[in-house]
């Protein structure tokens, strides 16, 4: 990875300043990671080297010249330290071991070198809401009542009272609040019991952590994502979780602490952030994290009961002016993270495409929506060749811990079997989880044992060698759009302008910076749909993306989930 101080070296040996005018055009890059594509990796699921079924590794590292070949800028490495993986490794034990069934820290050490040496850094993802039970500091903490590592947690004698603010519901289902019988106190918890909140109220805690994450930057890792990190500040005693009022002040004590002089990237996880609160996290001034993800897109296609159990379809209208209003709150304030989908979230072109017939011009029109806007894209493995949904048709091929939790909690409460499993085949976080389809090997060459999580059945039709080989195919996209984003500074840096906003299917956009102008023309939909007669200008020209000649204007007939790019 080029660090800035290396870039600006560079830069001054060709004598061009970073805010040197080109073309007539502000260069306004400021960090590597504006111009930098992220790929999220979920270990397990990768690549196996060793054949034990669970990707690890030595299994990335093979992958890398493949992830160079794409054109990413940094791996968002979910998590690889000791863990009992109740929730998959986001239940960590020692921030400072790596899981042997992921590897040994000896591979890490060659992952970030053999990474870098391909311009490419690893982001860890650092997860310090709350540790696992089986982390040293818990056990210490529940041992002892006076143990100095006791407060490192957050305890209660009693459990609340029903409908009291400290009267908390877990995420992954039942009360925030287990008792902990050796100590008789009752400790919280936002998800598992297994996943004890760590009480960021303690400054020795706040310590610990600044001192792991300088001991991971001093490695060489290019960053952190960070875990739920807008529940750090809450106050239960209160009933506050979310967005608590300490949560900005120990941001900034984070960032002094620890990436003062660096040249890292951090992105946090806030599922509570909102256009309008997002800019607190990200101002280049305030000095906090560089961006977040934030899940507008998502939950609101929600239910208000039952959640993403029960999904509404999408509602392109709505989901435009999400989009536009992240947009503009973001432009020259802060920085927009861009992601359709993750380890948490259904696979992109299922939720938001076509898994069928459509799939592939489905999943191509996605990535040219979200790659063509301002921010950092990031891309979720797989999501590069249009892996869609698990499939799964029975509770036992569920391997996370949410899903079957809620298994219990809603048939207990009285919903069909078949109702939650339409609601899990659409939303459950496995969909996204299955392996990585390399080819059409047996299990779809990630691994030579028994995968922990079943393949999906597509991958005889659906994998990395069919996918990359066919110039119309969704990787060879991927790549065009990671390029054009590298050329240009429009792409990065133009301001966000929405047209058509109540079409119901047509996604048009244009981007500015100077006198540059880009005209996105996306069609998501089915059906072959006209350009209406008005709000939309004439322009002809090449896609950007396939060179191809296109004419844009009212009456033109937009194909099936097309997709074009082009100068206006
Ligand atoms: C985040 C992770 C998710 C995990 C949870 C608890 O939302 O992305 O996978 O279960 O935090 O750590
Ligand atoms: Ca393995």
């Amino acid at each position: 990875m080029m660090s800035r101080r290396e870039a600006i070296t560079i830069m001054a040996a060709m004598s061009i300043s970073p805010a040197s005018s080109h073309a007539g055009i502000v260069t306004r890059d400021m960090a590597w990671w504006q111009s930098a594509i992220g790929y999220q990796i979920y270990p397990a699921s990768f690549a196996d080297s060793n054949d034990d079924g669970i990707g690890d590794i030595p299994g990335i590292i093979g992958k890398l010249d493949y992830l160079a070949e794409l054109g990413i800028g940094f791996i968002w490495l979910s998590p690889v330290y000791a863990s009992p993986m109740v929730d998959n490794g986001y239940d960590i034990s020692d921030y400072r071991a790596i899981n042997p069934i992921f590897g040994t820290m000896a591979d890490m050490d060659r992952l970030i070198a053999e990474a870098r040496a391909r311009k490419i850094g690893i982001v860890m993802d650092l997860v310090v809401n709350h540790t696992s039970d089986q982390h040293p500091w818990f056990r210490a903490a529940r041992s002892d009542r006076h143990s100095p590592y006791r407060d490192y947690y957050i305890w209660r004698d009693q459990p609340p009272a029903k409908g009291t603010p400290a009267d908390i519901e877990a995420s992954f289902g039942g009360s925030a609040w287990s008792l902990d019988p050796q100590s008789g106190e009752y400790y919280f918890h936002l998800f598992a019991p297994q996943q004890p909140d760590l009480n960021w109220a303690n400054p020795a805690l706040r310590a610990e952590v600044h001192a792991m994450m300088n001991w991971w930057l001093d490695k060489g890792v290019a960053g952190f994502r960070m875990d739920v990190i807008d529940l750090i500040g809450k106050q239960p005693e209160a009933g506050i979780v979310a967005d608590g009022p300490e949560l900005h002040h120990y941001l900034r004590e984070m960032h002094e602490a620890t990436l003062t002089g660096r040249d890292a990237v951090t992105v946090g996880e806030a599922w509570s952030a909102t256009p309008t609160n997002a800019p607190l996290y990200s101002a280049p001034e305030r000095q906090e994290v560089s961006m977040v993800f934030q899940f507008g897109h998502v939950t609101q296609f929600w239910d208000e009961k039952l959640g993403k159990w029960k999904p509404k379809s999408i509602d392109w209208p709505r989901l435009k002016a999400t989009f536009a209003a992240w947009q503009q709150a973001l432009h020259g304030k802060g920085w927009n993270s861009l992601f359709w989908g993750n380890h948490d979230l259904p696979r992109a072109v299922s939720r938001y495409g076509d898994e069928g017939e459509y799939r592939v011009t489905s999943a191509k029109a996605l990535a040219t929506i979200l790659h063509l806007m301002e921010g950092t894209p990031y891309i979720y493995q797989g999501e590069e060749i249009g892996m869609t949904n698990a499939g799964f048709t029975s509770i036992e091929q569920y391997r996370d811990v949410e899903t079957i939790n809620f298994h219990r909690i809603q048939l207990a409460q009285g919903v069909a079997e078949a109702d939650f499993l339409a609601g899990a085949r659409a939303n459950s976080r496995d969909n996204a989880r299955t392996p990585m389809q390399w080819s059409a090997a047996p299990h779809a060459g990630f691994t030579r044992g028994q995968p922990w999580i079943a393949v999906n059945e597509n991958f005889l039709r659906l994998n990395v060698e069919l996918d990359r080989a066919d110039t119309d195919g969704v990787f060879q996209h991927y790549r065009r759009l990671i390029a054009l984003r590298r050329e240009n500074a429009l792409i990065r840096h133009g301001d966000f302008r929405l047209l058509l906003a109540d079409h119901p299917c047509l996604i048009i956009f244009e981007r500015r910076l100077g006198a540059e102008c880009l005209l996105v023309v996306v069609n998501m939909s089915r059906q072959e749909t006209a350009i209406p007669t008005m709000g939309v200008p004439s322009v002809q020209g090449r896609d950007l993306l396939t060179g191809k000649q296109v004419s844009i204007k009212a009456g033109a007939k937009l194909k099936p989930y097309a997709a074009f790019a082009l100068r206006c």
